[in-house]
């Protein structure tokens, strides 16, 4: 699997080239995972790279792949919460955040603090590229019920946009996931841990984590594929 979140590589590819960053650039991705857009922004641009995410293991692997293709002066991995590191106000030419608003505040206030905190830290003409859920259709209660929120963690497609306006963004572009690149993110988790039960067949915690997969199957093709988006966002301050 590519991404953490239902970004197929031509999208990647799509939204990377739409980001147009001035040379020397400044780019922090907050909850980068295993760095593979911040990789690819490297290849395309003459930038700065910063990553920082929670996960050590992902960390690593963002930052071993890092010093094996690119200059060392060019890319930073940081294993360290984001409100724990400190950053530079109007410094940055652009933000990524791909599934990963609840990284600054959990719930339902959890888009607006992303918008508030990242504004803070772009330059003027800035920019704040954004991956985010939105609900495609009102969530069934019994839905909500099984992931354990409720309506309000999310708002719709137009709703994460005019959110970012009141904010002080402007809204550049905007498109969603489609439901190949839902099925391949959903679908992908499946496989690899089918993949990994081939190799380690005695392995029970693998053995439930199948089994745990295949209920999040059912509720994803009873409601999530319907009732669940994912929206990509190019906001410039
Ligand atoms: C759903 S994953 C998305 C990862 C990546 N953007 C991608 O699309 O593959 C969310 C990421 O946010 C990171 N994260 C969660 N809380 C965080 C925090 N407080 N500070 C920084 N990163 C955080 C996790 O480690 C995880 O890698």
């Amino acid at each position: 699997m590519e991404y953490n979140s239902p970004l197929g590589k031509i999208k990647a590819q799509y939204l990377i080239s739409k980001l147009q960053l001035p040379p020397s650039s400044h780019v922090l991705e907050v909850g980068c995972g295993n760095g593979k857009f911040l990789h690819q922004v490297l290849e395309a641009y003459d930038a700065h790279v910063l990553g920082v995410g929670i996960d050590d293991v992902l960390i690593e692997q963002a930052q071993d792949y890092a010093k094996s293709h690119f200059e060392p002066n060019r890319f930073e991995f940081i294993s360290q919460s984001i409100n724990d590191v400190e950053l530079p106000l109007n410094h940055f030419d652009l933000i990524i955040c791909n599934g990963a608003t609840h990284a600054y505040e959990q719930g339902p206030n959890a888009l607006l603090s992303t918008l508030s905190e990242t504004i803070k830290l772009l330059k003027p003409n800035g920019k704040l590229l954004l991956g985010e859920c939105y609900w495609k259709q009102p969530p069934k209660e019994g839905y909500l019920n099984v992931l354990g929120v409720t309506e309000d963690i999310y708002h719709s497609h137009h709703g994460n946009i005019k959110l970012a306006r009141k904010v002080g963004f402007t809204a550049l572009y905007a498109t969603t996931s489609s439901d190949e690149d839902w099925d391949n993110f959903e679908w992908g988790r499946v496989m690899y841990a089918h993949m990994l039960l081939e190799e380690s067949p005695y392995n029970d915690a693998l053995k439930s984590k199948t089994q745990q997969l295949d209920s999040w199957m059912d509720i994803y093709l009873e409601s999530g594929r319907n009732t669940l988006g994912y929206g990509f966002y190019l906001f410039k301050k």
